[in-house]
């Protein structure tokens, strides 16, 4: 299997590469931050819970999205891996899918993290708040869920490197240019 981690900071584009890399290796895309919002418009008791979080930018409990995660993942022969966009975002996380894939004999293969400007992260998540209205893309809330992500999921980071597992990307640019240089990455991977 090819497990991937899309890592990066709210608006550096994990969604959008998320589904290129979906159309060109055909993974398996786990969004938790898709699956909350679903919950929430079918106003689930877990979508109501999540809410009070997402709505003032922080994270949902780690138990929460760690149990969602358990129900998703499954091992199928036939599936050619997973895409976790927007998981892991907290150590206890990070430990919990590492365990989950071991006790099926899988494993992380590379955690692509997006690097992306402040400024520039905010322009993007300012200009799809007004487009598409999402409840957190407003300029408060982008402050803190910018402080939640360099606060308890950037540190993340220095977890995969010491496994060997991390790669920066550079995330500025277009659309394509960066998924170029995720193809780069990606095509040199053993799995
Ligand atoms: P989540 O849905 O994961 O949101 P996020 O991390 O804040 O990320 P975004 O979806 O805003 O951005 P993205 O990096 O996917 O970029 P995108 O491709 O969309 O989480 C939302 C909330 O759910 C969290 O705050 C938390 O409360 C909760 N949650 C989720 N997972 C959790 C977990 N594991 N634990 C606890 N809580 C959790 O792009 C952004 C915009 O930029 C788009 O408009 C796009 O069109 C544009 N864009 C993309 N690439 C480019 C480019 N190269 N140039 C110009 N514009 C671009």
């Amino acid at each position: 299997m090819l497990n991937i981690v899309i890592f990066g900071a709210p608006g550096s584009g994990k969604g959008t590469q998320s589904q290129k890399l979906v159309d060109k290796y055909h993974l398996t895309h786990i969004s938790t931050g898709d699956i909350l919002r679903t919950e929430i418009e079918n106003q689930t008791k877990l979508g109501e819970h999540a809410a009070k979080f997402m709505n003032k930018g922080e994270l949902v409990p780690d138990e929460v999205v760690i149990d969602i995660l358990h129900e998703l993942f499954v091992h199928e022969p036939d599936k050619v891996g997973y895409i976790f966009d927007g998981f892991p975002r907290t150590l206890e996380q990070g430990k919990a899918l590492d365990n989950m894939l071991h006790g099926e004999n899988e494993k992380i293969n590379v955690v692509l993290s997006l690097e992306v400007d402040e400024s520039e992260l905010t322009e993007r998540l300012i200009m799809r708040g007004q487009i598409s209205g999402r409840n957190d893309d407003t300029e408060d809330t982008i402050k803190s869920r910018l402080q939640v992500y360099n606060r308890q999921t950037a540190p993340l980071k220095e977890y995969y490197a010491k496994q060997n597992k991390l790669a920066n990307i550079n995330g500025m640019g277009t659309i394509g240019e960066i998924f170029t240089r995720i193809e780069k990455v990606v095509d040199r991977l053993d799995y």
